[in-house]
């Protein structure tokens, strides 16, 4: 079959299959660009039913581009917790800010002026604009990149940033007139339920019959990926310090710097330590980072057990984190500090962690020390 035929085929034939067996998803039933934009940042790197709680409880608490704009960044990073990639969370308020100030509350329906928002790249700009607009803009992410070099037998690895240019150009072609959004959404949902990364449904699939990966038979092969960089190990002590006296049942946490990982989430207090192989149940000799650490901060501890073992994987380093009990002791620090806690630490118990953004791997903990805890 000659490109241009094989081409035509794909798009109607994409395009009645998905009219016909699209999945019912919460932002497929608003024509709300604001709400189709939380969906495609929500979307990003986690899986849709994954999301759909979190777009529930986000467009209900936030259902106007007035109302995050002016909610507090702490709400916002609270109905976050657990999707991970925080940073997505504050250029989305950061952007819906600017839309508020410079387009007077009308999302933008130009790729020029869309793509100077924060966090909006080109797969956002193009699933925003094609969706909510029917703006013929093509938008491109792994599973579409995974579908097109299947179909059109494309051996160019789909890590390399020119691999992406030439899929763009390729799916903005094949869009048919009139027919972005749906076409758009066909392509990503057939890259989610039909061909899928392993396995896929080849007998399923609408636009088998001329796939080119099916007729040579690799459609397995494909897409070339040539392996990231596995992330950097690193290991970590924290400290879970529990609280007496006034503060029984309480633990104490600290806030996270302005910029950088995590920003402005809390967390249990941790630093860098030196490797040390990890033994269940025991306190490791390299204990003493942390204590120093803390001392630094002027939180002076003594420690009592080991608590846990956690690890967390980012998408460039895994934290491997042994967690240690210990008690606030003033004493140990030099006369007369630590007295007051830094601003940036806070005691918190079981019924106020709920006010505080936490990522996943301190979530865990705490609810789990908790849960060990005599109910007072
Ligand atoms: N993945 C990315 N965007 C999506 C959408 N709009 N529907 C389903 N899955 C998606």
């Amino acid at each position: 079959m000659e490109t241009n035929e094989r081409k035509q085929y794909f798009s109607a034939e994409l395009l009645s299959w998905y009219r016909k067996h699209r999945r019912d998803l919460p932002w497929r039933r608003s024509r709300d660009p604001y709400h189709i934009w939380i969906s495609e940042v929500m979307l990003q790197q986690t899986r849709v039913e994954t999301v759909i709680p979190y777009f529930h409880r986000f467009t209900e608490r936030f259902p106007t581009m007035e109302a995050l704009a002016n909610a507090p960044e702490e709400d916002v990073l609270k109905l976050w917790e657990g999707l991970g990639y925080y940073s997505r969370a504050r250029n989305l308020q950061g952007a819906v800010r600017e839309v508020q100030e410079r387009y007077a509350g009308v999302v933008p329906d130009t790729l020029e002026e869309i793509s100077t928002l924060k966090g909006v790249g080109p797969y956002t700009a193009g699933a925003v604009l094609s969706i909510a607009y029917n703006k013929p803009e093509p938008a491109v992410d792994g599973n579409v990149m995974r579908v097109l070099s299947r179909y059109f037998l494309i051996e160019d690895d789909i890590m390399k940033a020119g691999t992406r240019v030439k899929m763009e150009k390729l799916a903005k072609e094949l869009i048919p007139e009139g027919a972005a959004g749906d076409f758009n959404q066909g392509l990503m949902e057939l890259g989610a339920m039909v061909c899928t990364p392993r396995s896929p449904h080849c007998l399923t699939c609408p636009v088998m019959e001329h796939c080119s990966a099916r007729e040579a038979g690799m459609e397995e092969q494909l897409p070339v990926k040539k392996k990231a960089k596995p992330p950097r190990p690193e290991y970590r002590l924290a400290a879970l310090i529990e609280g007496e006296g006034p503060n029984a049942g309480k633990v104490l946490i600290r806030q996270r710097p302005q910029e950088g990982l995590l920003a402005r989430m809390w967390e249990l207090p941790h630093t860098e330590a030196p490797f040390a192989y990890p033994q269940e149940g025991a306190v490791p000799d390299t204990v003493s980072v942390l204590t120093e650490h803390l001392a630094e901060e002027t939180i002076g501890v003594s420690v009592r057990s080991w608590f846990a073992h956690a690890e967390h994987t980012f998408s460039h380093i895994h934290w491997d984190m042994q967690v240690i009990a210990c008690r606030l002791e003033p004493s140990v620090l030099p006369l007369g500090a630590g007295l007051l806690l830094p601003s940036h630490y806070q005691w918190v118990d079981r019924d106020s962690m709920g006010q505080y953004a936490f990522p996943n791997v301190f979530l865990k903990l705490l609810n789990r020390y908790f849960a060990q805890q005599p109910v007072s």
